[in-house]
């Protein structure tokens, strides 16, 4: 009991570190559509432009009908023509599908039931990554993006190592 208290004692401090380190690693999770989900009838021009900017490592979680709707990744030139016939992915499993935003730059999902040409179709960018504090001077800064997050992965590995104790 004695050792476990001391373990606490060294351990306590390191928690606000713990909880920076998720905060800043966490990606964000979007619901496409919001309440409305990925249903007929939505402007997901309108939704993208109400959320971005959204960012590499982000999810977009679609929730939709089963049987009703799917989810078709394409190309730009599809997008623009509701075409489904060459897709990317597609899902239509289940009632939800959560895609990760892998890369920077623009994706396109539509819907192959039809409602497409109604504007069941989302275009969305995947910016890099933002720096995690705005930059104090107008320095040019060559440091790549990702450093902050390494970082924060680091430390995060490190609190998790030293919770392992408790
Ligand atoms: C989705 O993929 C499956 C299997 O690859 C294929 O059979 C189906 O036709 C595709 N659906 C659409 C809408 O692309
Ligand atoms: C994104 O990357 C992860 C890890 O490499 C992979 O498991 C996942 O399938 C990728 N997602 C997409 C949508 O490509
Ligand atoms: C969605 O809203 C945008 C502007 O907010 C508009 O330009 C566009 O025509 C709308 N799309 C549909 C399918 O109504």
């Amino acid at each position: 009991m004695e050792a476990s208290r001391r373990r606490m004692a060294v351990v306590m401090p390191l928690l606000p570190l713990l909880f920076l380190a998720f905060a800043t690693v966490s990606a964000d999770r979007f619901t496409v559509g919001d309440s409305k989900g990925w249903n007929p009838g939505v402007n997901y021009t309108e939704w993208e432009k109400k959320h971005s900017p959204f960012h590499v490592g982000d999810w977009l979680v679609f929730y939709y009908q089963s049987g009703m709707a799917d989810v078709v990744q394409v190309d730009e030139a599809a997008y623009n023509k509701c075409d489904a016939s060459n897709p990317i992915s597609n899902y239509s499993k289940g009632r939800s599908y959560a895609f990760e935003l892998n890369h920077t730059k623009r994706y396109y999902f539509i819907c192959s039931y039809g409602y497409c040409f109604g504007g069941m179709k989302l275009s969305i960018k995947a910016e890099p990554l933002p720096p995690p504090s705005p930059p104090p001077s107008h320095k040019p800064s060559a440091a790549p993006s990702l450093v902050p997050r390494s970082a924060a992965a680091v430390t995060l590995a490190i609190s998790a190592a030293l919770l392992q104790l408790l």
